[in-house]
């Protein structure tokens, strides 16, 4: 059982919820951080500790594109498609990343580094086009922001491009 290895951490978990059911988020996305997606397992055994049905921690993970159902690249591009970013150009960054590495939304590259996805608003529309990386959104986005932020993932496993999440006012320095 993936929770059983993890029991300090659940019963961490399950101490802040007066109800149990409520530590569903949490739980999820402690399986997720482990597997890297929320494999049917790890939901019969999150399902079994708060005492729920396998079909309604199912309904909670297909509610949320944050979990993932089946495994995903080392970084995962979540670019947001809602109004704001639509606006000032979604649609082109999901271009350039899929001209770039040759998949569209809902693939992983075959070296299994990348999985692209289409998502709904980030919280960061005064500064979209923007994506999430993993943790990092990464905004302002440009062909060729977007093309540093591929190559240095891909060679260095991280980009100083990354900007927050942050809360406004940003900090100084920020833009
Ligand atoms: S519309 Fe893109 S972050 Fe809100």
């Amino acid at each position: 059982m993936l929770l059983a290895k993890f029991r300090d951490e659940v019963e961490d978990i399950l101490s802040r919820y007066p109800v149990k059911r409520s530590a569903l988020l949490p739980l999820l996305n402690l399986a997720q951080r482990e597997e890297g997606f929320v494999s049917e397992p790890a939901m019969r055994d999150i399902a079994k500790v708060l005492d729920l049905t396998p079909p309604q921690v199912f309904e909670t993970v297909t509610f949320y594109t944050m979990f993932n159902l089946k495994p995903i690249g080392r970084f995962h591009l979540q670019v947001c498609k809602s109004l704001m970013c639509a606006l000032v150009g979604s649609d082109d960054v999901v271009t350039w990343i899929s001209k770039k590495l040759n998949i569209t939304p809902g693939q992983t590259t075959s070296d299994k580094t990348f999985t692209l996805s289409v998502v709904e608003c980030l919280g960061s529309c005064g500064t979209g086009p923007m994506m999430q990386v993993n943790d990092d959104y990464y905004e302002q986005l440009t062909e060729e922001k977007v093309g540093r932020v591929l190559d240095d993932l891909a060679r260095d496993g991280t980009c100083p491009l990354k900007s927050g999440p942050y809360m406004y006012p940003l900090p100084l320095g920020k833009s």
